[in-house]
């Protein structure tokens, strides 16, 4: 029997591994592939890639699996490499992302409430930290891909200060826009759409990020800066 515990264990281990929700499944995935070396969820992780502590509010299950399987057809110049991960492991960690939707920095202070009398700064910080800049670009200067749309990209917002009233704006990022457009009507939906930030943004924090994007025009041609 002594010798036979270690055994007992060990398969009682895989059975309650098979019996884990895949978002738990997947949190085990992305602490062993180290994500968190370029990724930050929460107040852990580091700054070469996005923040993804609300990556759940803003890209599906479907596309964080097609994102991994091949990052640089979203991005040829991304850094993030190709893990070339099985379909388990895809799904696993697509449903840990997909579970991501902001709480963390809903317990404490959130990272930009310590940008304190610049809205424009703080709008900034939010634009980094709950990922428009993932979708938009940094600045907005867009830039990103995505399927069956006009121009194959999500538009950029560094002009939106021509079409837009700082309302208008706080309006259209509450709202979203679950359905943009399709280049081809009979094709199929994009895989990215404009989330309804109004469901997990407060009104102050929406006013913040409106004066950041009014505040990116005119562009600055030169010198754009690398935050992620
Ligand atoms: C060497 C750094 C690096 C590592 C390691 C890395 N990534 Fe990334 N990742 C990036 C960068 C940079 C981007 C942004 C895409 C771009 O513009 O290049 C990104 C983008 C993403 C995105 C989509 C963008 C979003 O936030 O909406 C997801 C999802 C993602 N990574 C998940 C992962 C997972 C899961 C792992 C571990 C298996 C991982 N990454 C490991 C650098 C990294
Ligand atoms: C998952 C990708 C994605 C993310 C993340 C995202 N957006 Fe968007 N956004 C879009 C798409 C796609 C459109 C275009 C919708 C359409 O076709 O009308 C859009 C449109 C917009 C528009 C209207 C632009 C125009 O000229 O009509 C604004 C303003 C905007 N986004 C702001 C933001 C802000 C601020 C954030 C972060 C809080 C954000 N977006 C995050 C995908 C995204």
């Amino acid at each position: 029997m002594k010798r036979l515990l270690p055994l007992i264990l060990f398969l009682s281990a895989c059975a309650d591994r098979s019996q884990m929700p895949p978002e738990q499944l997947g949190a085990g995935t992305f602490a062993s592939y180290q994500c968190k070396q370029c990724h930050r969820v929460g107040y852990e992780g580091g700054d070469a890639g996005p923040d993804l502590t609300f990556a759940g509010v803003r890209k599906s299950k479907e596309f964080m699996a097609l994102w991994l399987k091949d990052p640089a057809a979203w991005q040829p110049n991304t850094m993030m490499p190709n893990f070339h991960l099985n379909d388990d492991a895809r799904a696993n960690l697509a449903a840990y992302m997909a579970s991501l939707k902001g709480e963390l920095y809903r317990k404490g202070e959130a990272p930009w409430d310590k940008v304190k009398g610049d809205p424009v700064a703080r709008g900034k910080e939010l634009f980094l930290r709950v990922g428009c800049v993932t979708c938009h670009g940094r600045e907005g200067k867009g830039g990103y891909l995505n399927n069956n749309v006009k121009g194959s990209t999500v538009p950029s917002l560094f002009k939106v200060k021509e079409g837009f009233s700082k309302e208008e704006l706080i309006n259209k990022m509450k709202i979203g826009v679950r359905y943009p457009a399709k280049e081809d009507p009979q094709g199929p939906e994009p895989h990215l759409w404009m989330p309804a930030w109004g469901e997990v943004l407060r009104p102050d924090e929406l006013a913040d990020l409106a004066d950041y994007l009014i505040s990116l025009y005119p562009p600055e041609l030169e010198g754009s800066d690398d935050d992620w």
